[in-house]
């Protein structure tokens, strides 16, 4: 049943959230508590097919012990009516299935039992809305699995919640188009860049900035961070992340397009890419600027102190354009400049370049572990290896190539 207590402060919270990615992970949280349920996944209608977005299951969670998080699952459902999530959205109304094993033969949509048999776990109770927006569009789908009683005991979900959960429904609607307005204005941005960059695609920012993420959380779990700051944080960092090489914009398409290795000057001149990317957000008007300005600014710094631009000079709104003969060092590099690092360079040696040949894993691996202390603050570093499996399942997500995600039933 239903605890309509905790909708209110979840449709508050909601509101608050920036990112497209941290938002959905946020309404799927909630809506689990809501009912004490031990799973569901949320989809959104991208390029007409039902993309599966985040998905949480509590008992396959807690199989992996402490501290850890499962990968994420990518693949699509056509939008028609033979699976259930496809059902809702091709429809636009909920369904409500006390027992998946249970469906009658005569009805249009099947559960499709496969992921349950690879992951050895019983979807009993599914209750899965559509989000509809405004103009009565379906813009995605919430389904819930495996309600709880207070006991523990799996049970159905009933007409009540099935009413609440409708409700629910529009605030998250507003919230998810609202996000993904912000992610297409930002991808815009970068897409500037982009069209002169051929090593700045939109799968690469969008990969930079989930491991960003990725390697916060874990980063913050091992030092046992309040969980309201870890969310607000991670929020700020996705986007900040997007923008860390948004300066390149304000460098030469001669050095940025030239397929061969930079001399000693243009590289000097590459440099620059940081302090023009921290000047596009001086001044900076929300938390999320600051953030952005400083990822900017110091993701090519290195631990060790032999990075770049160092302690640049600074002038009301403005910063110097001549970078310090010395780059930060430690814990001086602001935590996101230090993850965003990591998380860039794993990105550039896995992707192809169009100035060298792309790396194997265990090379790129190698090279990760050997810089660790001098190039990366060995805290990230760790908490890297430990999410590596999480962060190759986003790898996935954002592919360089045109292919959408895998279909998980014929189209
Ligand atoms: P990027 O391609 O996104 O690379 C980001 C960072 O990944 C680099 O920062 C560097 O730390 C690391 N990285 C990339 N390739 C390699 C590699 O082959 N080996 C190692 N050990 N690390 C690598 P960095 O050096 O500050 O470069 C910043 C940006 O400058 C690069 O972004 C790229 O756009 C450009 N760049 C750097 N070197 C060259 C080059 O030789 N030719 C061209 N055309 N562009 C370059
Ligand atoms: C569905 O049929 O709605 C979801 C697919 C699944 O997870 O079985
Ligand atoms: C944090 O320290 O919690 C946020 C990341 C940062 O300081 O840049
Ligand atoms: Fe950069
Ligand atoms: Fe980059």
């Amino acid at each position: 049943m239903v605890q309509t207590d905790l909708i209110p402060r979840a449709i508050l919270d909601i509101g608050e959230v920036n990112d497209l990615d941290i938002l959905l992970e946020r309404i799927l949280t909630h809506v689990r508590r809501f009912f004490n349920a031990d799973a569901g996944s949320i989809y959104l209608v991208e390029n007409n097919v039902l993309n599966i977005r985040y998905t949480q299951n509590e008992t396959l969670r807690n199989r992996l012990g402490p501290d850890r998080k499962l990968v994420y699952t990518t693949f699509s459902l056509p939008i028609d009516d033979r699976s259930i999530a496809g059902y809702v959205a091709a429809n636009g109304r909920s369904l409500n299935i006390p027992d998946v094993h249970q469906l009658d033969d005569s009805l249009p949509y099947h559960f499709n039992g496969e992921p349950d048999r690879i992951s050895a776990y019983k979807t009993s109770s599914m209750l899965t809305v559509a989000i509809t927006n405004q103009q009565a569009k379906v813009i995605g789908v919430m389904q819930i699995i495996n309600a709880r009683a207070g006991t523990g005991e799996i049970i159905p979900f009933t007409t009540a919640d099935e009413s609440q959960m409708n409700l629910f429904a529009v605030s998250a609607a507003l919230a998810v188009e609202r996000a993904q307005l912000t992610r297409n204005v930002i991808m815009r941005l970068v897409s500037m860049a982009e069209m002169r960059d051929p090593n700045e695609t939109g799968p690469h920012i969008n990969r930079v900035a989930a491991y960003a993420v990725e390697i916060y959380e874990q980063y913050s779990w091992n030092r046992s961070r309040p969980r309201e700051e870890i969310e607000k944080q991670k929020d700020l960092l996705r986007i900040a992340a997007m923008l860390h090489d948004v300066g390149k914009i304000g460098i030469s398409d001669l050095i940025l397009k030239k397929p061969a290795r930079l001399t000693a000057d243009e590289y000097e001149i590459m440099k620059m890419h940081a302090i023009l990317g921290a000047r596009i957000f001086h001044q900076p008007q929300s938390e999320f600027e600051t953030m952005a300005a400083e990822v900017a600014l110091t993701h090519h710094e290195k631990w060790d102190g032999s990075g770049y631009p160092g302690d640049i000079v600074r002038q009301p709104g403005f910063f110097s354009m001549k970078a310090a003969n010395r780059g930060l060092k430690g814990e001086q590099i602001p935590l996101s400049g230090r993850i965003v690092a990591l998380a860039d360079v794993y990105d550039a040696l896995t992707s192809p370049r169009c100035y060298k040949e792309i790396w194997k894993e265990d090379r790129v691996l190698t090279e990760i572990k050997n810089n660790s202390g001098t190039h990366f603050d060995p805290e990230v570093t760790k908490a890297f290896f430990t999410r590596l499996d999480v962060i190759k399942s986003l790898a996935e997500r954002f592919p360089d190539t045109a292919n959408g995600p895998p279909l998980l039933i014929d189209p």
